[in-house]
C-alpha cells in the first residue's frame, strides 16, 4: 500500500509514521475514538494509519463519510477478512462476514423484511398497535416490578444487569417467540458476559491486524471465543427445535419464517444465486445479538444520564409536552455518549478514490462516529450534555435536521437494519421508566460516566436506587 503506484492525478494520504511491525499501535493507545479524532485534526478528514503491517483508512467529518458511505456506497460497502470476525456466527455472520455482495445483499433484504413484519404485526389486543410495542410495554412493565422486587430486597440494583433481560425478551420474543426469566441462569450467562465480545469486536483490537498475537495465551480473546461458542449453542438449539416443529401453515416467529423462506426456495428452480439454509437461519443468530447488545447498552447509559443530569430542567406543564424533551434527551445521549464510536469496518470493494485520494481495493476503513458527535464545526460546546439543542425555540418539536446530524447507526448501504426498531424501542422503555421511577446513585458512590472501549463501550458496573414517581406527579 505504502509502496503502491498511485494513479496519475490522484494523491497520496496523509498519517502519522509508522514503526517496524507495530504500526501505529502505540498512538491508537486504549481509546481509539479520541485519539484517531485528535489525528483527523492534524492530517484531516481522511488519513492512513497502519495496524501492525496492514494500512487502514480513517473517515471522519460529516461530509466526507456521507460521500464516501453514501455517494460512492458500493465502493466503500465490504468488510475486511479480521481474525476476530471469524469466529462470529461461525464466521456466517450478516454483519461481519466477508460475504460476497450478491449473498450479502440478499440476506440482508431478508433479515430486513423479517424484522419488519414481526415487529408490525397486530398485537395480541387493540391496546397495542403492533407486537413490538406489545413486546416492549410488558417487558417494560415486568422491568418495574423487578426493580421494585430487588429494591425491596437488596436496597439497591446494578442497572444493566435488569435492562439486558428485558432488552433480550423483546427481541427473543420476535425471533424466538419466546421469553426468558429475570433469574434464567442460562440467557444471564449471554447476556450479561456479552462484555468481552464488544472489547474483542471494537474497531482496531490489535490481534486482528498483528498475526503473532493471535497464538499468544489473551483471557479475554479465551472469553470472546467462549461467549461466542456459547451464543451459538443457544441459538443453534432453539433453531433445532423451532425445525422439529416448524409447520408451513403457522409461521410462529423470525426463526419459522426464515425456515420458511429455504422451504419455498427449494421450490424456485429459477433462482440462480445460491445462499445456503444455514446462512438463512443463521440470520436469527445477528438479530438476536445485535438487538439485545446494542439497545440494552443504550438503556442502561440513558439511566446513568438521568440520575447524573436529571430530565427535568425545562419546566414542562404536561406529559405531552414533555415528550419531545424525552426524544431531545435521547437524541443527546446517543451524540454525547457515541456508545457505538465507530460502525463495524468496512472495506473497499475496489480501487477507488476519495477526495483526490487514492485507495486500493481491499482496504480496511474506518469510520469515526464519535468524531462527527463531536465535531466543533457541528456542534456547539461538544462536550456539554445539552438535550434542548435538538428543541426548536419553544421547546414543543424536535429539530429533525439537527437529529439527523447525530450518526450512531451508520450510514448508506451497510446502515443498521434495526434503526427504525432501536429508536423505538429505546424511546418506549425509557418513557415507562422515567413515568415510574427516579434513579438515585448511591450515597457516596459518584457515578463514573468514562466508557470502556469496545464495538459498544459499556459504562462501568454500578449500583443505582430507585424510588417510585408519585402517581400524576409531574416531571417539573
Ligand atoms: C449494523 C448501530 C440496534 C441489526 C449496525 C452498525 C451500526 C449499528 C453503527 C454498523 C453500520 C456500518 O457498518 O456502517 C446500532 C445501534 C443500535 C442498533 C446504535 C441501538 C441503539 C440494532 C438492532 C438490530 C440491529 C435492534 C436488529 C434487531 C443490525 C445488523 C447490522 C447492523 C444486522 C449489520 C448490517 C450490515 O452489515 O449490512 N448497527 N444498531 N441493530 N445492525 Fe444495528
Amino acid at each position: 500500500f505504502f509502496h503502491t503506484d498511485i494513479p496519475e492525478g490522484l494523491r497520496r494520504l496523509p498519517g502519522p509514521k509508522p514503526l517496524p511491525i507495530i504500526g501505529n499501535v502505540l498512538e491508537m493507545g486504549s481509546k481509539p475514538y479520541l485519539s484517531l479524532t485528535a489525528m483527523s485534526k492534524r492530517y484531516g478528514h481522511i488519513f492512513q494509519i497502519q495496524i501492525g503491517m496492514r494500512p487502514v483508512v480513517v473517515l471522519s467529518g460529516s461530509e466526507t463519510v456521507r460521500q464516501a458511505l453514501v455517494k460512492q456506497g458500493e465502493e466503500f460497502a465490504g468488510r475486511p477478512d479480521l481474525y476476530t470476525f471469524r469466529f462470529i456466527n461461525d464466521g456466517k455472520s450478516l454483519a461481519f462476514s466477508t460475504d460476497q455482495a450478491g449473498i450479502w445483499r440478499a440476506r440482508r433484504k431478508l433479515a430486513y423484511s423479517a424484522l419488519r413484519s414481526f415487529s408490525n404485526l397486530d398485537g395480541t389486543t387493540p391496546e397495542y398497535s403492533c407486537m413490538l410495542e406489545e413486546h416492549i410495554c410488558k417487558e417494560g412493565e415486568y422491568l418495574i416490578q423487578q426493580l421494585n422486587n430487588v429494591m425491596k430486597a437488596d436496597g439497591s440494583f446494578d442497572p444493566f444487569r435488569h435492562i439486558v433481560v428485558s432488552v433480550a425478551n423483546v427481541i427473543c420474543g420476535m425471533c424466538f417467540g419466546r421469553r426468558y426469566d429475570h433469574d434464567d441462569q442460562e440467557l444471564l450467562s449471554l447476556v450479561y458476559l456479552s462484555d468481552e465480545f464488544g472489547q474483542v469486536a471494537g474497531s482496531g483490537n490489535p490481534a486482528d491486524f498483528i498475526p503473532f498475537l493471535q497464538i499468544l495465551p489473551s483471557p479475554t480473546m479465551k472469553k470472546f471465543m467462549d461467549i461466542n461458542d456459547r451464543f451459538n449453542n443457544f441459538v443453534k438449539k432453539i433453531v433445532s427445535e423451532h425445525y422439529a416443529s416448524y409447520d408451513k401453515d403457522n409461521i410462529r416467529d423470525i426463526t419459522d419464517s426464515l425456515i420458511d423462506h429455504c422451504e419455498d426456495r427449494k421450490l424456485d428452480e429459477n433462482s440462480n444465486l445460491h445462499v445456503s439454509d444455514e446462512k438463512i437461519v443463521g440470520i436469527v443468530n445477528d438479530l438476536f445479538g445485535a438487538g439485545f447488545d446494542t439497545i440494552s447498552t443504550g438503556l442502561s447509559w440513558s439511566v446513568m444520564y438521568l440520575e447524573k443530569v436529571g430530565l427535568d430542567r425545562t419546566p414542562v406543564l404536561s406529559d405531552k409536552l414533555n415528550l419531545p424533551l424525552l426524544e431531545a434527551f435521547i437524541l443527546e445521549l446517543f451524540r454525547h455518549s457515541s456508545f457505538l464510536p465507530f460502525t463495524i469496518p468496512h472495506c473497499t470493494t475496489k480501487d477507488t478514490s476519495l477526495n483526490g485520494y487514492f485507495i486500493p481495493k481491499d482496504t480496511c476503513v474506518f469510520i469515526n462516529q464519535w468524531q462527527i458527535n463531536h465535531d466543533p464545526e457541528l456542534w456547539k460546546e461538544p462536550s456539554s450534555f445539552i438535550p434542548e439543542r435538538f428543541l426548536d425555540t419553544d421547546g414543543t418539536e424536535v429539530n429533525k435536521v439537527e437529529g439527523e446530524k447525530v450518526m450512531i447507526f451508520g450510514l448508506g448501504k451497510r446502515r443498521c437494519i434495526g434503526e427504525v426498531i432501536a429508536r423505538n424501542e429505546v424511546y418506549l422503555f425509557l418513557a415507562i421508566l422515567v413515568q415510574k421511577l427516579r434513579f438515585h446513585a448511591m450515597p457516596g458512590e459518584p457515578l463514573d460516566m468514562t466508557p470502556e472501549y469496545g464495538l459498544t463501550m459499556k459504562h462501568k458496573r454500578c449500583h443505582l436506587r430507585a424510588t417510585m414517581r408519585v402517581r400524576n406527579e409531574q416531571i417539573t
